[in-house]
């Protein structure tokens, strides 16, 4: 009876195991979670009635222990390295020449890995059964974490496969996965809990709870990217084939390059990965460059505490603290008013800011930002730097909250606030009106030559020549430019009107879906809503701003001569109509085309390219290595369209 019991559970297990390994290590979940769940209750209650059966490495067996009172230490086997960094790519041409001279050659492979922003630990196999999981520490001795390393799901409580060695370590990086952290933030806010600053901070703070059942809930996640200990001369000399023997038993390997012989090459991975590290489930801080073959590694051997065979190609700091010099008050394009922070110049991810927005005044107060003050600065992508927070300790005493300056009257505020409507309305992604520059408008709108943006179409070159700086032949130039700019696509005129959320994304997205000016101006709240990217408050400020007086410009516009043309009506190429009004999200990197080149291709074309997979999402574009979006659109069942058949269908086939 036992016997058969013991059968069933050891069937259960492998079972199991074999669905772990496909859902945390493959990544290709191969059954539903309600199979899952029922599988792993099976086995569950068949334990609970056989306790005595229970293998130490069933998967129920992840969360035990109990709670700890502290962590003991153990020594490493041998030191846990660190790694020298480079900055920017003249840092890591010096290291690639610094090896090749070192071994004498004139090339040399190299593999490229992802390096993951979490913490290094090393685990210990012993016949194939994960004995102990300890953190870096020191690089000599590190703390005893195993029952918090259990509960990593990806991480296996034992070994598969014939050639497992007797004893062996692994090594890799513990890491939480960007969903788990916006999970555990969110959560945290909602109980008015602290938030962690960053995926690493968490991902420390939960390999560190002395409670497993915590640690659990925390689901982190593994990488592993080398293993020690082992007698490799035949099962594997280079790093590549090492990755491939970690797979074999059943570990999660990091993502790594093919073999980089040339630096041109290495150079091309490490900007691959640089386009795809939105997409990664995960965050990431750099490439590791690795020597491939581990003779070699031994001939270069190390310095200090870092291998002269690997280096860390680091992505730009995206932050960087600085001081606060002045905060003033901005008027933003669609009127709003905007504290920015005039800052230190600082240089952040390999560009000079010396500005950053602040947002709105209750931010300002939130934060509590004060000229004078030391701040930590943020750029991501192609969003205004910010500030993230003010450092404390470096508050120079005495100081005093911001308070607006009061000097502005309200007039002078009306003025500037349509100042900044009118530069807006001209400029290059709006009416494109040439010449028209700020100062030019601010003198318009001084000398009350206009009130809004219809008055531009009624200009009269004897109005502008009697104002400084205009002379016949400019004040002709400008009113011809204001002529030529009457006819205008209608994504081009939504922007222009500076309604609060409407950007040139948006603008151009409802161009698509709504076709014409008739039928924006008469779109529901709902109808608006039913677009992708288009939020209740977004679509609320468009249908108010319909129903608005202020509106009444558009009438003027149109009777002082303005065009809107139909979107429809744009682009010959759209009448191939295969993505007009298509929601398309890319993923992965491309071959042929540069992504933003091929962004603009499809809005072109007139779909709507979006950044995120979802159930409005009609087609998802992939490139090479594509990323979580991927899966995430198999799932939906939305239609995956390969790099070279997009070519096809754009060429007509
Ligand atoms: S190799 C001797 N490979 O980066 C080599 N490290 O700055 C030492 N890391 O402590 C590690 N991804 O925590 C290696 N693919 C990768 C890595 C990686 C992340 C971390 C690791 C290490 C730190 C060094």
């Amino acid at each position: 009876m036992s016997e058969k019991i013991q059968k069933q559970l050891e069937s259960l297990i492998a079972r199991i195991n074999q669905l772990d390994n496909h859902y945390y290590v493959l990544d290709k979940p191969i059954v539903s979670d309600a199979e899952y769940d029922q599988i792993y209750r099976q086995l569950k209650i068949l334990e609970e009635n056989n306790p005595s059966l229970i293998d130490p490495c069933s998967p129920t067996q992840r969360v035990s222990g109990g709670v700890l009172s502290q962590f003991v230490q153990v020594k490493h086997d041998m030191p846990m390295l660190s790694l020298n960094n480079a900055i920017d790519e003249h840092e890591f041409l010096a290291f690639y020449k610094r090896t090749l001279r070192a071994v004498k050659s004139k090339t040399i492979d190299f593999v490229g890995e992802l390096k993951l922003d979490g913490l290094a630990v090393s685990l210990i196999y012993i016949d194939g059964i994960l004995k102990t999981g300890a953190t870096r520490g020191d690089g000599s001795t590190g703390e005893d974490i195993t029952s918090n390393i259990k509960t990593i799901r990806s991480i296996p409580l034992r070994l598969e496969g014939p050639m497992i060695p007797e004893r062996v370590e692994i090594r890799g990086e513990v890491y939480m996965p960007k969903q788990v952290f916006a999970n555990l933030n969110q959560l945290a806010l909602k109980n008015g809990e602290k938030t962690f600053a960053n995926a690493r901070n968490a991902a420390a703070g939960s390999l560190r709870q002395l409670d497993p059942e915590i640690a659990s809930e925390r689901k982190l996640a593994f990488s592993a990217y080398s293993i020690h200990g082992v007698d490799n001369t035949n099962l594997f000399n280079t790093q590549i084939e090492s990755f491939k023997f970690l797979k074999g038993i059943g570990l999660p390997v990091v993502l790594q390059s093919d073999c980089l012989s040339t630096f041109k090459n290495c150079i091309k991975f490490y900007e691959d990965i640089v386009i795809k590290r939105d997409d990664l489930p995960f965050e990431i801080d750099g490439v590791v460059f690795k020597v491939n073959s581990f003779r070699m590694q031994s001939i270069l051997g190390m310095v200090a505490r870092a291998p002269r065979w690997a280096v860390a190609y680091k992505f730009p700091s995206q932050t960087a603290t600085t001081k606060v010099n002045d905060i003033r008050v901005q008027v933003g394009r669609t009127g709003a008013l905007t504290p920015v922070a005039r800052l230190e110049p600082v240089v952040v991810a390999g560009v000079r800011i010396s500005k950053a927005t602040l947002h709105n005044f209750d931010e300002l107060k939130k934060k509590d930002v004060r000229v004078g003050d030391t701040v930590v600065v943020r750029r991501a992508g192609d969003v205004i730097p910010e500030i993230v927070s003010v450092i404390l300790e470096k508050r120079e005493q005495p100081s005093e909250p911001y308070s607006p300056n009061l000097d502005l009257n309200s007039d002078e505020i009306e003025k500037a606030r349509l100042v900044r409507k009118i530069i807006h309305f001209c400029s290059k992604q709006a009416f494109n009106i040439e010449g028209l520059g700020n100062e030019t408008v601010a003198v318009f709108v001084k000398e009350n030559l206009i009130a809004d943006f219809s008055d531009l179409f009624v200009l009269k070159k004897e109005q502008l020549i009697q104002l400084e700086g205009f002379a016949e032949k400019s004040a002709q130039k400008t009113i011809d430019s204001i002529a030529k700019s009457r006819e205008i696509t209608l994504d081009r005129f939504l922007f222009s009107l500076g309604i609060n959320g409407v950007g040139r994304v948006v603008a151009k997205k409802i161009a698509v879906i709504l076709g014409t000016l008739d039928q924006v101006r008469n779109a529901s709240r709902e109808k608006l809503e039913k677009i992708q990217d288009i939020g209740p408050i977004v679509a609320s400020n468009i249908f108010d701003y319909f129903q608005s007086p202020e509106s009444i410009v558009i009438d003027e516009l149109i009777s002082k001569g303005v065009k809107v043309e139909e979107f429809r009506s744009q682009n010959e190429a759209a009448k191939k109509g295969f993505f007009t009004g298509k929601i398309v999200v890319i993923t992965g990197a491309f071959e042929s085309i540069k992504r933003n080149d091929l962004t603009e291709m499809l809005e072109n074309y007139g779909a709507i390219v979006n950044k995120t997979v979802s159930k409005k999402t009609n087609f998802l574009i992939t490139g090479n290595s594509p990323g979580s979006k991927l899966e995430k659109a198999q799932k939906l069942g939305i239609r995956v369209i390969s790099e070279a058949e997009f070519l096809l269908k754009i060429q007509g086939n």
